[in-house]
């Protein structure tokens, strides 16, 4: 896949914007960076902090994969960010199911990725990275929960804040082209999985009805969470969130 990359000093949605050039006919490797975003979202329509000194980055995909392989696309792109980040600046995050980065107990990057389906059959997707990497005095309300790659220090001591950026984002695109030309899912399902901040933990799993106390066993080949609840009943789940004491 080649890449064609198209830098915003500012947008409201790198996802919101590429998701409209998708539509429009955009190529596969149609790329959208931006320094910040004033209206950058999460998974279940949160809003995503997004202010500068971080990446925000979106890749239109035109995925031939079977549909139903399609929801792995995640995952995978966690497992390029995880050795991105690793590569570039040595430090080692760990993924939370299902698709955020930790690292020093904080959240430092989301992952959204979003599909146009017509027919059943995927036309489209755009896959949504963000990355904090500079530090940044979170809202009240993420104060206890994200965090950035660089603390203090080390933020205030690069003179050339773009330098660090370009390289990782070098990194992530060179990395996640290799996984998605090759994607062979056991490959990267199994470096999930030893990434993974959840396998052998106890969690709070939830859905918008239900909340549950469950021990992580696994996660699938298939991308599920397999846990044993209190009655000691397996089950996968599939989708949903999960809350882990760190
Ligand atoms: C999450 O943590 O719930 C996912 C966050 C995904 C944020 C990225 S930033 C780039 C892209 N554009 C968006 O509006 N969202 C994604």
């Amino acid at each position: 896949m080649n890449f064609d990359i198209k830098h915003f000093d500012s947008i409201v949605s790198t996802n919101s914007y590429l998701f409209e050039l998708g539509k429009s006919g955009a190529c596969e490797g149609t790329v959208i960076i931006a320094d910040e975003q004033t209206g950058g979202r999460g998974r279940s329509g949160r809003t995503f902090e997004s202010p500068k000194g971080n990446i925000y980055m979106s890749i239109l995909l035109r995925p031939e994969k079977s549909v139903d392989k399609l929801h792995l696309l995640t995952p995978m792109c966690a497992v390029c960010l995880v050795n991105a980040i690793n590569d570039v600046l040595k430090k080692k995050c760990s993924i939370k199911w299902v698709n955020d980065l930790y690292y020093n107990d904080r959240k430092v990057c989301g992952i959204l990725t979003e599909l146009s389906m017509r027919d059943n059959i995927a036309q489209y997707a755009v896959i949504g990275i963000g990355l904090n990497v500079y530090y940044h005095d979170f809202d009240k309300e993420l104060f206890n929960v994200a965090g950035s790659l660089l603390n203090e220090a080390e933020s205030s001591a690069c003179s050339d804040k773009s330098v660090l950026i370009n390289e990782l984002i070098n990194s992530i695109l060179i990395g996640f082209n290799r996984y998605y030309e090759n994607y062979d899912v056991n490959d990267f399902m199994n470096e999930y999985r030893k990434y993974s901040l959840v396998i052998g933990k106890k969690v709070t799993y939830f859905t918008e009805t239900s909340m549950d106390e469950v021990d992580v066993i696994d996660i699938d080949d298939n991308g599920c969470l397999v846990v044993k609840n209190t009655n000691g009943e397996v089950k996968a789940f599939y989708d949903g969130e999960i809350r882990i004491k760190i």
